[in-house]
């Protein structure tokens, strides 16, 4: 399957994306997720990435367009892909049409996760990510992991991202509703877009999800 899993941040697209990659034997491919490993490494892509993440807004299309194609030409994602995070913009969606309808390959699904803003914001506020693997998410109450400041899954370092700061999720908000959103619409006249309310426990969301992929849940 290639599906895109959009939402507002912090409504649980890594979190959730974790589990349905595993579930459906594909791989999950954050942007986000790349930038942030290209910031640990110092790259130049990295050092060029920070400077806008920090600030809240999206990295430009050119660099994020081709990083995304090249992580999705690789060898474990023939067969189909998660994207989280990508696209973010109605430009991107339309680069990454091009880019399947150059394969002849389609998208069977965007899965929008509904939450409202005033959770969104709890959930941002208490996150923690594993210096190892940004991938590796929790929460200090709803996900917190059995050692404070430890991750369960590597034994990492948890620290809270720079741009989870209360003025650049404003603006990350901002950017959502103005850019992001747009996306939506342009997926519902495709006829691709499921959405669920992602709200309750994390292993429920992933429930209802696989649910509304296999459309039978309570998608539109
Ligand atoms: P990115 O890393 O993609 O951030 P985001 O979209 O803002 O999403 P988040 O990672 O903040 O949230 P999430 O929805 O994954 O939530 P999570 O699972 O962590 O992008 C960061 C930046 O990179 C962008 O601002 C931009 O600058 C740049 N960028 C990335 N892609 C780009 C692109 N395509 N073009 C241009 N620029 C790009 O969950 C949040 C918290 O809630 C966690 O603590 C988790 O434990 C908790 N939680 C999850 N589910 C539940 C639940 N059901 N109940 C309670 N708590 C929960």
């Amino acid at each position: 399957m290639r599906i895109v899993l959009v939402g507002p941040p912090g409504a649980g697209k890594g979190t959730q994306a974790a589990f349905l990659a595993k579930n459906l034997s594909i791989p999950h491919i954050s942007t986000g997720d790349l930038f942030r490993a290209n910031i640990s490494k110092q790259t130049d892509l990295g050092k060029l990435a920070k400077s806008y993440m920090d600030a809240g807004n999206l990295v430009p299309d050119e660099v994020t367009i081709a990083m995304a194609k090249d992580r999705m030409e690789q060898s474990d994602a023939v067969n189909g892909f998660l994207l989280d995070g990508f696209p973010r913009n109605v430009s991107q969606a339309e680069a990454l049409d091009e880019m399947l309808k150059a394969e002849s390959m389609k998208l069977d699904a965007v899965l929008d996760l509904e939450v409202p803003e005033d959770e969104v914001v709890k959930r941002i506020a208490g996150r923690r990510i594993c210096r190892n693997d940004s991938a590796h998410v929790f929460h200090v109450t709803y996900q917190a992991p059995k050692a404070a400041g430890v991750c369960d899954t590597c034994g990492g370092e948890l620290y809270q991202r720079d741009d989870d700061s209360e003025e650049t999720v404003r603006k990350r908000l901002e950017v959502y509703h103005t850019q992001t959103e747009p996306i939506i619409d342009y997926y519902k006249a495709q006829g691709l877009v499921v959405t669920i309310s992602a709200l309750g426990k994390v292993e429920d969301v992933t429930g209802k999800a696989m649910a509304a992929l296999k459309g039978d849940g309570e998608g539109e």
